[in-house]
């Protein structure tokens, strides 16, 4: 990673925590009390962890997971999906850097080899002009394999960056991962959907789509300009 090394400018802080429930829940808290845009925090391990769906986050130590705050100028919450778009590529991009072939699966998680290796849960509010008064953009990435591995009910979805490393290994992909988000959040949306359309599921790939007007397998159409999944099932289109 060339550009990890530090961050490329001072529009984010760096807050670093031991452990904590959840970053996202603690900088949704900060947020509603008036903290400026460009505030991170990380922890090294999540008790609470959340996912989509209110779902368990697996948070073991030495993980790296971290909530941004971003506090757009006059963005309508229904152009909110382009937020955990920018952080899929961003997170992509950082492992490209590494060598490695990231895909991302749509909506939120980054895969490597098939397995899932970051996921993403970005959370905000709405101001009464229905335009977002902020975004939270929360980012869970296993770094290192856990010790002892990972937990039953995930291990065989579940992969990691490096099989060991250090704290260091885990800063420079921290700083990684914000250098490419800060370069994403200042480009036109077209780039970003243009960058996670290339990484994401091929057209004619057949899924099975969990939630949603269409249910079961179904083919990969593609992604439209605003990050919804388009596939083809039964001869219709949803
Ligand atoms: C998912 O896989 O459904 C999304 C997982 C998002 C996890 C990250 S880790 C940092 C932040 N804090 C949380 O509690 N969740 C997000």
């Amino acid at each position: 990673m060339n550009k990890s090394k530090t961050l490329k400018s001072d529009f984010f802080r760096i807050e670093w925590h031991k452990v904590l429930p959840s970053t996202n829940d603690l900088l949704k808290e900060r947020a509603q009390l008036g903290e400026s845009a460009g505030t991170v925090i990380v922890a090294e391990q999540q008790t609470k962890g959340r996912g989509r769906y209110d779902r368990h986050f697996y948070s073991p130590s030495k993980g790296l997971y971290f909530s941004v705050l971003l506090r757009p100028n006059g963005v309508k919450a229904s152009d909110s999906g382009r937020y955990t778009a920018m952080a899929a590529v961003a997170v992509a991009r950082s492992m490209e850097e590494l060598g490695l072939l990231p895909e991302i699966k749509w909506v939120n998680d980054v895969m490597l080899g098939g397995k899932k290796v970051c996921g993403i849960l970005s959370e905000g509010a709405v101001n009464a002009e229905g335009e977002l008064d902020y975004v939270v953009i929360g980012i869970g990435i296993n770094v290192v394999k856990p010790k002892g591995g990972f937990a039953p009910e995930i291990a065989g979805l579940a992969t990691a960056v490096f099989d060991r490393g250090t704290k260091r290994k885990v800063k420079r992909v921290l700083y990684s991962v914000l250098n490419n988000l800060e370069e994403l959040y200042d480009a036109p949306n077209e780039i970003v959907c243009d960058e996670y359309r290339m990484r994401s599921l091929k057209k004619g790939r057949e899924i099975e789509v969990i939630e949603g007007r269409c249910q079961g397998i179904a083919t990969v159409l593609g992604i439209t300009d605003d990050y919804k999944l388009v596939v083809l099932q039964d001869g219709n289109t949803y």
